[in-house]
């Protein structure tokens, strides 16, 4: 284990913000986290634990150590007839993971293909696309809890898994070193097409029985025509959550706003597309300096080459003002800030 000093972290994120941190170490199993836990680095620093960096904005430089997460191996645990328990570790990356599960034909996961990260922050954000979540797959995971200092296993209800929320964000904020997940995946496909544009797109292909390779390849073509490509244009996928906001709240909004995007939750509640919001506020494309909204989907916010955290940071928060003034509604950063 070595602890690099003044590390930029330019590769480390996909905004690609040029920020550099204090201190830097790649951890590479469970023992290496003993280890660094014990020095008096990590005692005395502040510290972030990183998974990809596909879902965090680095405001400034880092005044602490950053733990880089890179535990690898895929194994299996138990199987039947109709299930299989893996178990990943936490450095993997998450789309690695959906394609080789679909090559060995362990099912499930194929609406979640080509999602940035690593399998270690899937369920700290509760991944989720065309209407799968990583928790309908998810059986427990260990990690380090740092104060009780010892390694947990965690099960489902321990999680507290919601709509791209977790424990992990809460309780056990900056508190636990996630390092292996466990899924249990199916042995027969059960493809998922109840999220419409998904299914619209399989329609097109007049297939009686489409398969989760095909549902595969679709979300896949899906998410390269829809999504900048963090490798050409620096990005964190979804800026902001989709608001939840009350039933009466949006029948008053629809009356106004007769074209406004909704889909209806349970206990009365609606979440409304954040995208749709952004673009009629005129924002899809438009650029400050070098941050910008995506032309291709208003939820993303863009890095055009070089900006800074902050440039980013100040755009999301003259969106979110400009939603606020118009529609009354608060929307809440997906991506997590970190100072
Ligand atoms: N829309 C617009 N303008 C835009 C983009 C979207 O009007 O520029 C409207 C359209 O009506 C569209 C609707 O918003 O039909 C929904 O758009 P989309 O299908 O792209 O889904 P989303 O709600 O914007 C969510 C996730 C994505 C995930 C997709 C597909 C969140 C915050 N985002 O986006 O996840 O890929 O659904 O399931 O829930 C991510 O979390 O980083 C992410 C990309």
């Amino acid at each position: 284990m070595e602890i690099l000093k003044n590390y930029s972290l330019k590769n480390h994120n996909t905004f690609g913000i040029d920020a550099k941190a204090d201190f830097y170490v790649s951890i590479r199993n469970n023992e290496e986290i003993e280890e660094l836990i014990n020095t008096s680095l990590f005692q005395n620093d502040k510290f972030f634990i990183l998974g990809g960096g596909s879902n965090v904005l680095f405001t400034g430089n880092f005044k602490g150590l950053i733990i880089d997460i890179n535990i690898r191996g895929i194994k299996i645990l138990e199987t039947n007839d109709d299930k299989i328990t893996i178990e990943v570790g936490a450095g993997e990356h998450w789309d690695d993971l959906v394609t080789i599960c679909l090559n060995n034909k362990f099912f499930g996961l194929e609406n979640l293909a080509l999602i940035p990260g690593k399998v270690g922050a899937a369920p700290v954000q509760n991944i989720g696309a065309y209407a799968v979540e990583q928790k309908d797959f998810f059986y427990s995971l260990t990690g380090y809890n740092i104060e009780k200092k010892q390694f947990e296993t965690l099960n489902y209800d321990d999680c507290k898994f919601n709509y791209r929320d977790s424990v992990f964000k809460h309780e056990l904020k900056n508190n636990f070193i996630i390092t292996q997940v466990r899924y249990k995946l199916n042995k027969n496909e059960n493809i998922n097409l109840s999220y419409k544009e998904l299914s619209q797109e399989i329609s097109k292909f007049n297939i009686e029985k489409p398969d989760a390779k095909l549902i595969y390849d679709t979300v896949r073509r899906l998410r390269t025509h829809k999504l900048p490509d963090y490798r050409l244009l620096g990005n964190a996928g979804s800026f902001f959550k989709n608001p939840i906001i009350s039933k009466g709240k949006f029948d008053k909004l629809k009356e106004i706003f007769t074209e406004l995007q909704g889909y209806t939750l349970a206990n009365n509640k609606v979440k409304v597309s954040a995208g749709w919001l952004i673009e009629q506020c005129g924002w899809k494309g438009r650029q400050i300096g070098k941050a910008g909204v995506s032309e291709k989907h208003a939820l993303i916010i863009v890095n055009h080459g070089n900006a800074k955290g902050h440039d980013i940071l100040n755009l999301s928060e003259q969106i979110k003002q400009s939603i606020i003034d118009k529609y009354d509604i608060e929307l809440e950063n997906e991506v997590l800030i970190i100072e």
